[in-house]
């Protein structure tokens, strides 16, 4: 088969679209996926550039979310069938004509979604499941604010948390994507271009006390996030791209109960992925099927064009998600 993998891990000389590679195998509790399309993730960049620290028995493959159909199953799965269409977390390897995971990780191909969208759902709602639901504990009358939402994170912690009934604020590069946001049902987007958001969310005529944060970039951020959360605020880090060192003062963390928490979702365990597979399949995949969450593809390349898709998303102009398509 084909399949994208990194040689050497820094620019995109080093990852290479390889033929001949063999097909995977499904170990017991496994399906092979013939793959029609597979999301491309930020964090897929930093494993290049060899920033993200994988786990030791990571596949060379690229990729941690496709769709496709199951071509074989293993010889204790039961709830899966031959020739189903699956949308599925994979644990690398998704880059490929062909990937095994667990067959827990697969859920259905929502109704009235592409294939290509399908590809784009696994590694962010599972994510955004686990940061804002889990972790962050948002409930209804909340306000949550999200960083970077137009990401493919932040499409779908919009869309979800007005589902919850919070009310979301939101912060982005530029006009066009704050539509994107407001599109999705944003309460308030800020342009941080142009004002910053401390600012904007202190401000006395509208001021925000903010229940939850979740945040993807740390650094100057992380004061500002500590200073705009509320009494029993909580503050969730999922990357940190503007830096992973920060200085906090512990009296603020004291006066307002505060909690501050993170996560990373690949190292995590089977057990662990299947149990947010669940709770996906029994409360997301029908506001899915209802269209009402929706996703937005930015764009969609062939397998061979891994490399601008690359660099498309580290370009930072997309608005949600970007595939790549083996079909
Ligand atoms: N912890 C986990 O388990 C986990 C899992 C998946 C993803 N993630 C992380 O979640 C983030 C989103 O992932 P994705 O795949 O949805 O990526 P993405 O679509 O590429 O989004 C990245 C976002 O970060 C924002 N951004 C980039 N540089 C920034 C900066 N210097 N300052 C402020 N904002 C910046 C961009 O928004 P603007 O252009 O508006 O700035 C963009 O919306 C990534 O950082 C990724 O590593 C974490």
């Amino acid at each position: 088969m084909k399949a994208v993998i990194i040689n050497k891990f820094g620019d995109l000389k080093g990852t290479v679209l390889k033929s001949g590679l063999d097909i995977p195998r499904p170990g017991r509790h496994e399906v092979l996926i013939k793959v029609k399309a597979a999301g491309v993730n930020r964090p897929d960049i930093l494993q290049r550039q060899g920033l993200y620290k994988v786990p030791n028995d990571a596949s060379p493959i690229m990729g941690l979310e496709v769709a496709g159909e199951v071509v074989e199953l293993g010889v204790d799965v039961t709830k899966k069938r031959l020739g189903e269409f699956v949308c599925a977390l994979v644990p690398g390897g998704g880059y490929a004509e062909y990937v095994v995971t667990n067959a827990n990780h697969c859920l259905p191909v929502p109704k009235c979604l592409s294939i290509e969208e399908a590809a784009g759902l696994c590694e962010c709602l599972f994510t955004v499941w686990i940061n804002m639901v889990q972790l962050g504990q948002l409930r209804k009358n909340e306000t949550f604010l999200i960083h970077g939402g137009s990401s493919g994170i932040g499409m779908f912690a919009i869309q979800l948390a007005k589902q919850l009934g919070a009310t979301v604020l939101t912060t982005v590069k530029n006009q066009e994507k704050s539509d994107f946001c407001y599109s999705l049902g944003a309460d308030k987007v800020i342009q941080y271009s142009v004002e910053d958001f401390h600012n904007v969310l202190k401000n006395k005529n509208e001021k925000y006390a903010v229940d939850l944060i979740l945040d993807m970039v740390g650094g100057e951020y992380f004061e500002k996030n500590i200073d705009l959360l509320s009494d029993e605020g909580r503050l969730v880090n999922i990357a940190f791209l503007k830096g992973a060192s920060v200085k906090l003062d512990l009296s603020r963390l004291m006066m307002k109960r505060i909690k501050i928490t993170g996560s990373t979702l690949r190292p995590r365990t089977v057990e662990y992925k299947s149990t947010i597979a669940d709770e996906l399949r029994e409360t997301v995949w029908p506001l899915l099927d209802s269209k009402k969450i929706r996703v937005h593809i930015d764009s969609v390349f062939s397998l061979e064009k891994f490399k601008d898709a690359h660099t498309h998303i580290e370009n930072g102009n997309h608005l949600g998600k970007i595939i790549l398509s083996l079909d």
